[in-house]
């Protein structure tokens, strides 16, 4: 099985930006641990991270084909971009949206999810955690696909 896990503008900075809101995790751990999960389960995981939303419609592009399952937490992209939606779904690929805060308890701007909809589950609040339990979520839906 093979998993592609994409973040959003401004992600690149956790572990410094708002750690109260976000928590003390660097990108780059997040993914280190997310991989290191993903090979005990042997699943092969990608990550990908830009600042840019055409950046992230390319790379949603390219996984056609090569992706079984997205991981996404789009940032605030989430809430504004139709582009990084018709992305999605063009590429017809189950996606989970995923947040580190929980977006119900903040900015009212943050309930709009321009994915949420069309996703296969959202997790959001849980830190670190959300990113383990979204892909534990897209793991076992596909393995049941599969079966
Ligand atoms: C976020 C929530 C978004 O509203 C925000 O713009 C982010 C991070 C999260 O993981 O909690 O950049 O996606």
């Amino acid at each position: 099985m093979r998993l592609l896990l994409i973040n959003g503008p401004n992600l690149n900075l956790l572990g410094t930006r708002e750690p109260e809101m976000y928590g003390s995790f660097s990108l780059e751990e997040i993914e280190e641990k997310l991989c290191m999960k993903a090979k005990q389960e042997n699943i092969q995981l990608d990550c990908f991270q830009s600042n840019c939303e055409g950046a992230l419609v390319d790379r949603i592009h390219q996984a056609i084909e090569q992706v079984d399952g997205i991981l996404i937490n789009a940032g605030a992209y989430t809430h504004t971009s139709i582009a990084i939606r018709d992305a999605l779904l063009a590429v017809n690929i189950p996606y989970v949206e995923l947040h580190l805060s929980n977006t119900y308890s903040r900015e009212i701007f943050r309930e709009k999810s321009f994915l949420a909809d069309r996703a296969l589950g959202i997790v959001s609040g849980f830190g670190l955690m959300s990113y383990h339990l979204a892909m534990d979520g897209l793991v076992s839906h596909l393995k049941k696909n599969i079966e």
